[in-house]
């Protein structure tokens, strides 16, 4: 190493240091920006995009550690972008600051599912409805392992090492479930609890609060938040990282080659610079288009009322809410994903192509807002639901279009 790198190189260390200790006070929007500041070496405001898969090892024979690959200047070490690669290891600093767990990338929701059924490799799972593709992950484990999918109802045979499933909110009506009655239960049981958190990222929720040992994100959604990369992510338990949850992790990744691309490493870094102002401003217009149109249900005589049969959103929750959990449990809001049944299977099949704003589509998440006649992507799914997803448009050119839509419908 020259002088001027070593100078380089301690000023940093020390830059370094003292943002490390500023940061934890800071809140998530600034610590979305600034919590890798200092993982890259280089003086780029803007981080690289790196998309190789290999790296040169030292040419000094006495230099070479098996397994490692110091870079004496950058001080980071990749060998092959199937164990770790600079874009992706960027993203996950940032993911595990503002989402308070250890963190592990993969390259799809579902891929990071099938990594939970590996690690706890459980012998049953109780679940609810909810997303129907970790439904079929377990289906093909059945066939591989032999677990058992059990429903919610039949808690009462919960065991050790079982695992209790809980999709909160959930798809596609956006209602929340109460996470501490939940993880009660597993821990009387010495089960585990996991949590598909998917439709409420931070800062709306922190299941992890609530008893989860290992959240869920299909960062397909709001954690690219563009409509344009997939990527699942885990966040596990302080506790749980600390009995080598992580490693373990690590080490199944590793030979099941389910990581992120490089591409994709670098598009969730830059969407996670405003996943704070999306996912805010995204969950309140979910909050107000569910107002209106909930009053305007009930009266018959409304454009909306004559079309709309019912509406559903954690914010409309009132059954079992008694003791606060839900306030506590979404805190930040209640999610900006809700659905609605129309009066018939043909007006639900119609309505989307009435409207010009919401785009009609399947996924969620994303800035852009979506609406999907349901039965489209899942053929269990009342053929009567819509289920609509809130990107950051104004709120008053969301409800105008929906009211144009509903008009159109009458007509
Ligand atoms: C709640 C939920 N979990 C998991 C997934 C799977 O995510 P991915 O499509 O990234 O595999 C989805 C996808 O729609 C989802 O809605």
């Amino acid at each position: 190493m020259t002088s001027e790198q070593k100078t380089n190189m301690t000023s940093r260390t020390l830059a370094a240091n003292d943002l490390a200790e500023t940061l934890p006070k800071m809140v998530m929007s600034t610590r979305a920006i600034h919590a890798d500041d200092f993982v890259s070496s280089h003086r780029a405001i803007a981080p690289a995009i790196h998309v190789a898969v290999n790296y040169r090892y030292a040419r000094d024979p006495d230099q070479l550690v098996p397994g490692e690959n110091k870079d004496p200047d950058t001080l980071e070490s990749f060998v092959y972008s199937r164990y770790t690669a600079p874009n992706s290891n960027r993203f996950e600093t940032v993911l595990k600051d503002l989402f308070h767990g250890g963190i592990m990338t993969y390259s799809t929701g579902l891929a990071a599912f099938h990594a939970i059924m590996v690690l706890l490799n459980p012998k049953r799972v109780f679940i609810g409805d909810g997303y129907h593709g970790v439904h079929g992950n377990i289906d093909l484990m059945t066939k591989l392992t032999g677990v058992e999918k059990l429903p919610l109802e039949q808690l009462d045979q919960l065991g050790p090492g079982d695992i209790v499933h809980i999709e909160t909110p959930l798809n596609p009506t956006g209602e929340a479930r109460n996470l501490s009655y939940y993880s009660a239960k597993a821990r009387a049981a010495g089960a585990f609890l996991t949590v598909d958190a998917t439709f409420a990222p931070p800062p709306l929720q922190y299941p992890l609060q609530f008893g989860a040992d290992i959240v869920l994100h299909s960062g397909t959604k709001y954690i690219g938040g563009h409509s344009d990369m997939m990527c699942g992510i885990l966040v596990v338990h302080p506790e749980r990282v600390r009995q080598g949850w992580i490693d373990q992790l690590y080490s199944a990744r590793l030979v099941m080659g389910n990581v992120m691309g490089n591409l994709e490493g670098w598009l969730g870094l830059r969407s996670l610079r405003t996943l704070e102002l999306r996912v805010k401003r995204q969950s309140e217009n979910a909050e107000s288009l569910v107002r209106w149109i909930d009053e305007e249900i009930q009266n018959p005589c409304s454009v909306v009322g004559q079309v709309v049969d019912s509406i559903r959103h954690a914010s409309l929750q009132k059954e079992d809410v008694e003791d606060g959990w839900l306030k506590r449990q979404m805190a930040g809001g209640f999610g900006p994903v809700f659905a609605i049944w129309l009066k018939t299977p043909d007006q639900a099949k119609r309505f989307p192509s009435k409207l010009h704003i919401f785009q009609h589509a399947t996924s969620l998440g994303d800035v852009e807002s979506l609406i999907e006649w349901r039965a489209m992507s899942d053929s269990k799914c009342d053929t009567k639901l819509l289920r609509i997803s809130c990107g950051v448009e104004d709120a008053g050119d969301l409800k105008r279009d929906l009211l144009q839509g509903f008009q159109a419908l009458c007509e």
